[in-house]
C-alpha cells in the first residue's frame, strides 16, 4: 500500500473515497464539516439531522456522492463517529483509521483519503492515522486459500488541510515503522506451532537484525549449559525442538557500548512456541489457542523492529527465551528440582508453569549483560483473563516509577493496564519444603504469584511485569481490528521508549503528544 499525505484540501484529492471523522452531537453549521456539507450538496447535513449518525464511536454512514456534481473529486464518503471531541486523541485517530479503511476495503475502495481531524500536532496524528490503517488492514486468514479477503487498499492519504507537510509526511513514515511492527507481532502469534518453532523464530529474530541493524547474539543449548540456565533447560528438556534464546542489542548512533552504572533497559519476552502443558497436559479443548504463547517474545522482536528504525537516543537490549513445552519420556516431571541460573532451587510442581521458569533465567541473563531495568512481557496465567478480561493487560513489579510511565505510556496509545498488588506476602505461596522456591503458588492470587516468583530473580533492578495473557488474542473482531493476535504492547513500549528518550535527553518532542 502506497502512503502519502496531503495537507492540500480534501476537494481536489484524487482518491475514490474520503473517509471523515465526526464527533459526537457535532452540526454541520461550521468549520469542516461546513465545508464538507457545502461540497457535498448538503448531504452531510442531512445525515446529521436526520440523526442516523450522531458521532458515537462505532457508528458509521456511507455515502455515493451524486457523479458529475461539483465537489470533491473523491465519489464516496464515510463518516466515521469517534465520540466526544474532548476525549479525541491520538488513540481514538488510530482507531478512527482502522475503522475506516476496513469499511472501506470490504466496499472495494482502493484509494483512501483519510481526514481524521485532530489538529493539534501534525505529526502525531499523522502517525496515529497511518500505525491505525495499517492494524487494521491485518487479517489472520494467513493459509486460507478460499473464500480469503482478497480486496486490498492500493493507496492511502492521510489529509490535514493547513498542517505542516514535513511533520505530516515524517508522522506518516513513523506510523508505517509502528504498524508495520505490530503486525509483524501479530503475524508471529498467528502461526501454528509447526510453523513457528524456536530456531524459526531465532531466525526471525536474525532477519530482522539483518534488515534493520541490530547486533544480534542467539544461545544454543550449549550456551544455556554453560550459563547454567537449568529452569529454561527444564522447559525444553521434553520437546524434540532445541530451545534458543535471543539477545537482541540496539545501541544508538556513536554509542559502542553501555558502562557501568549507567541506565540499560531490557525488554524480556516469553517465547514459548506451543504450551501443551507438559507432563502437567492441558486439557485439549482449546489447546490450539497455546501457538500464542511466544507473543511476548514477539512482542519483544517487534518492538526491537522498530526501535532499529526509529532509533531512538537511549540502548535497548531485547531478550527472548524459547522453548516448546512438550512432555515426553525426557519430560520434566512434576516434583523435579532445578537449579536457575541466579542459582536458586525451583522445585517444579506444575509443569504448565513453565513461562515463569524460562524469565527466571531470561531475566538473570539480561542482568547478567548490564541490564538495570526490565520489562518482561508473557502469556503468563489464566487468571489474568479471569481478573481482567481482555480490556487490561495486568501490570505488577517492584518500580512504581517504571509501572507508572508504563501505564501511561499506554494510555496515551490507547491500550490499557491495570496493576495489580505484589506484596512481600504473596511470596509465602511460593516458599518449598525441598528447595528454594516452587513454580505455583496455589488457586490464590494467580498471577501475582506467578510475578512473585519471576520478582526472586529480579533483584537488583528495577522490574515491571506484564501479563498479556488475556489482551494479546481477541476473540471476536473490532471495527478497527481483525480477530486473533492483537499485538498488544508494541506501541506502549515503543511510546515508552520514546518518552524515557525525551526524558533523557532533556528534549521535547516525542512525537506522541497527548492533549
Ligand atoms: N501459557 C499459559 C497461560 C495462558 C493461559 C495463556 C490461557 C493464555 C491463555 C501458562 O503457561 C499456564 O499454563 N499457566 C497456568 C499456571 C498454573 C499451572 C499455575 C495457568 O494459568 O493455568
Ligand atoms: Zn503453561
Ligand atoms: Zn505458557
Amino acid at each position: 500500500m502506497e502512503i502519502q499525505t496531503s495537507a492540500g484540501g480534501f476537494a481536489e484529492l484524487d482518491v475514490q473515497a474520503l473517509a471523515v471523522a465526526v464527533f459526537k452531537d457535532e452540526r454541520a453549521d461550521e468549520g469542516f464539516l461546513k465545508e464538507l456539507d457545502e461540497a457535498s450538496g448538503g448531504l452531510l447535513s442531512s445525515v446529521l439531522e436526520s440523526e442516523e449518525l450522531k458521532g458515537k464511536e462505532g457508528e458509521s454512514v456511507y455515502l455515493h456522492l451524486p457523479a458529475g456534481a461539483d465537489g470533491p473529486k473523491a465519489k464516496r464518503l464515510l463518516l466515521v463517529g469517534v465520540g466526544e471531541r474532548s476525549d479525541y486523541r491520538a488513540a481514538q485517530v488510530s482507531q478512527f483509521a482502522g475503522a475506516a479503511i476496513r469499511t472501506l476495503r470490504s466496499r472495494n475502495v482502493k484509494s483512501v483519503g483519510l481526514v481524521p481531524r485532530l489538529e493539534d500536532d501534525a505529526a502525531a496524528t499523522s502517525a496515529a492515522t497511518v500505525e491505525g490503517a495499517i492494524i487494521g488492514l491485518f487479517e489472520p486468514d494467513k493459509y486460507r486459500t478460499i473464500d480469503k479477503e482478497e480486496r486490498a487498499i492500493e493507496r492511502l492519504v492521510v489529509v490535514a488541510g493547513g498542517a505542516d507537510e514535513e511533520a505530516l509526511r515524517r508522522g506518516a513514515e513513523r506510523g508505517r515503522v509502528v504498524g508495520e511492527s505490530v503486525n509483524f507481532t501479530r503475524d508471529l502469534s498467528n502461526e501454528p506451532g509447526a510453523y513457528m518453532t524456536p530456531t524459526i523464530m531465532a531466525e526471525r529474530a536474525q532477519e530482522i537484525a539483518n534488515e534493520f541493524g541490530l547486533e544480534i547474539d542467539v544461545l544454543d543449548q550449549t550456551r544455556m549449559e554453560q550459563e547454567g540456565m537449568g529452569a529454561l533447560l527444564s522447559v525444553a528438556r521434553g520437546s524434540d525442538q532445541p530451545p534458543k534464546m535471543m539477545v537482541l542489542t540496539y545501541m544508538p548512533d556513536g554509542k559502542q557500548s553501555v558502562e557501568d552504572g549507567e541506565d540499560f533497559l531490557a525488554l524480556v519476552g516469553k517465547g514459548i512456541t506451543f504450551d501443551t502443558g507438559g507432563i502437567s497436559i492441558k486439557p485439549s479443548e482449546n489447546m490450539e489457542l497455546m501457538k500464542y504463547d511466544m507473543t511476548g517474545g514477539a512482542t519483544v522482536l517487534g518492538v526491537m523492529r522498530a526501535v532499529a528504525q526509529l532509533k531512538p537516543p537511549i540502548p535497548v537490549l531485547g531478550v527472548v527465551p524459547s522453548t516448546e513445552n512438550m512432555p515426553s519420556g525426557k519430560a520434566t516431571k512434576p516434583g523435579d528440582v532445578v537449579r536457575a541460573m541466579s542459582g536458586k532451587t525451583i522445585e517444579v510442581i506444575n509443569t504448565d508453569a513453565e513461562g515463569r521458569l524460562i524469565l527466571a533465567d531470561a531475566v538473570s541473563y539480561a542482568k547478567k549483560l548490564g541490564a538495570t531495568r526490565v520489562i518482561d512481557m508473557a502469556t503468563l496465567t489464566g487468571a489474568v483473563s479471569i481478573a481482567l478480561g481482555d480490556v487490561n493487560t495486568g501490570i505488577l513489579g517492584t518500580d512504581q516509577e517504571l509501572i507508572n510511565e508504563v501505564i501511561e505510556s499506554g494510555r496515551e496509545v490507547g491500550e490499557k493496564f491495570w496493576q495489580l498488588p505484589l506484596d512481600k506476602e504473596y511470596t509465602k505461596q511460593i516458599k518449598s519444603d525441598i528447595a528454594d522456591i516452587k513454580n505455583v503458588g496455589g488457586r490464590k492470587a494467580g498471577t501475582i504469584t506467578a510475578a512473585a516468583f519471576i520478582k526472586e530473580f529480579a533483584d537488583g533492578i528495577s522490574w515491571a511485569h506484564l501479563d498479556i495473557a488475556g489482551t494479546a488474542w481477541g476473540d471476536e473482531a473490532k471495527p478497527f481490528r481483525s480477530k486473533g493476535p492483537t499485538g498488544v504492547a508494541v506501541r506502549t513500549l515503543l511510546n515508552f521508549v520514546e518518552r524515557e528518550s525525551a526524558r533523557a535527553g532533556g528534549a521535547k518532542e516525542t512525537g506522541r503528544k497527548n492533549k
